[in-house]
């Protein structure tokens, strides 16, 4: 009768689901895909290979890879009628916002209720849903800035398409860098799943009704828009550029540890990772990288170390076990490369996108799935009779 609320997304065990996607050991800081590790998925593999691993689960062979790269450039346009849809927005409307709206939208244009019960059309649908996540990107960035939008280029590779339709202008030939696609490409990489968190179990709590995946992916992109979850890699960049300079560090620090003060430190703590999440180490090297070819050199980088430096070196940081996450060097690559702030959690959605494809195959394709039903720890008052209005 008494005690707090705890989740139980409903599934039989205490875990909340079974999964062959995606490995996490917190403690040690590991992070695997279908047994690979991140490390070397992002220093050798490229997004579409990584992509095809986490929805077949083996790596492609260069056929395979070819195909598959294929069928996927094959559903980037987006239906002309949703292009329309954008001019509903206000134009300072945040890209989430947009990307939410036109992702659920998705699911009025290719999808019935007949196609539901099959399952492999449902992965088709999802397989389209990878291709479109650029585009639908790429178009809420031009949206904001006034900029017309730019077709698909099926020449360039996933990465480097997404870049033209981002940068481009009609007016001009863009040629992608191949620098900045490397550095995209891995940074997609590095975001593409990270098993059962809260966006993503989302999308399988949506899903598992049989409802429409366009629908439940947008579900999911509602969820990651929070600071607490994939917003952090905006919210990291703003704090960093609050803090301004070394000198402000402390006071900030000394701020994330009082329990009075709501400000934490953005980018900081994970709920698995009780070591240095693998994804921020390859991200921190990332950004030299990209520095040195563009030959910027963003003082919120000095910031950004130093903030580290003295975090991991703090007894309550390190009490608490607290680490940078994957959120806390991203912005300062994207920011590099020239997104604004507020494309940055749109870029994880994109990654993501086939995490939760994946994920949602993955269920779908379980017959023994059951829908989802969380249960609780009952808090409130016993049972007790009506009191008629006149009596109170
Ligand atoms: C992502 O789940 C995933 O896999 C998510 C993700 C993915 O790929 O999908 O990895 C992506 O969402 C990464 C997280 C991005 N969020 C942020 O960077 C926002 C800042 N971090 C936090 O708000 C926080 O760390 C959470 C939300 C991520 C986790 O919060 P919890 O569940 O409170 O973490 P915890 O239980 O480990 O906290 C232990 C203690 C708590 O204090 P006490 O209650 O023990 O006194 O550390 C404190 C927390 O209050 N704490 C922080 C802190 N994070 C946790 N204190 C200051 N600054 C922080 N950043």
């Amino acid at each position: 009768q008494t005690g707090k609320f705890t989740f139980d997304p409903g599934f039989t065990s205490t875990a909340s689901c079974e999964s062959a996607l995606t490995f996490i050991d917190g403690d040690e800081g590991i992070l695997l895909h279908r047994g690979y590790n991140i490390e070397q998925l992002s220093e050798q593999s490229s997004f579409m290979e990584v992509s095809y691993l986490l929805l077949n689960g083996e790596l492609p062979s260069k056929a395979e890879l070819d195909d598959f790269s294929y069928t996927i450039s094959r559903h980037t346009m987006l239906h002309e009628q949703l292009a329309t849809f954008y001019k509903g927005f206000r134009r300072d409307a945040h890209p989430m916002a947009i990307m939410c709206g036109v992702v659920g939208a998705l699911s009025a244009f290719y999808h019935d209720s007949t196609d539901i019960a099959d399952p492999e059309h449902r992965k088709i649908s999802s397989h389209r849903l990878i291709a479109k996540m650029p585009t639908i990107a790429a178009m809420a960035y031009k949206y904001s800035i006034g900029q017309p939008f730019l077709y698909p280029d099926n020449d360039l590779s996933y990465t480097g398409n997404f870049l033209r339709m981002t940068f481009g202008v009609p007016a001009e030939n863009y040629e992608v860098n191949p620098v900045i696609e490397r550095a995209m490409d891995r940074i997609f990489i590095l975001h593409a799943d990270h098993e059962q968190n809260a966006s993503t179990s989302t999308v399988r709590l949506a899903g598992s009704s049989g409802a429409n995946p366009f629908a439940c992916i947008a579900a999911g992109i509602a969820c990651l828009w929070g600071p607490a979850h994939g917003g952090a890699n905006e919210a990291a960049l703003n704090m960093l550029r609050e803090i301004g300079t070394p000198d402000r560090i402390p006071h900030y620090i000394e701020r994330a540890k009082d329990k009075n003060d709501p400000f934490r430190l953005m980018g900081f703590g994970h709920r698995v990772y009780k070591n240095y999440d693998p994804r921020a180490t390859v991200m921190r090297k990332t950004v030299r990288e990209i520095m040195a070819e563009l030959k910027v050199n963003d003082p919120v980088f000095e910031v950004a170390l130093q903030l580290e430096e003295m975090a991991l070196n703090d007894p309550y940081f390190i009490e608490k076990k607290l680490f940078p996450n994957v959120d806390f060097y991203s912005g300062i690559i994207l920011s590099a490369i020239g997104f604004p702030t507020e494309m940055f959690t749109v870029l994880f959605a994109l990654s993501r996108t086939v995490g939760w494809v994946a994920q949602w195959n993955e269920m779908i394709s379980d017959p023994a799935q059951k829908i989802g039903r969380p249960r609780q720890l009952y808090t409130g008052p016993t049972a007790r009779d009506y009191v008629p209005l006149t009596a109170r």
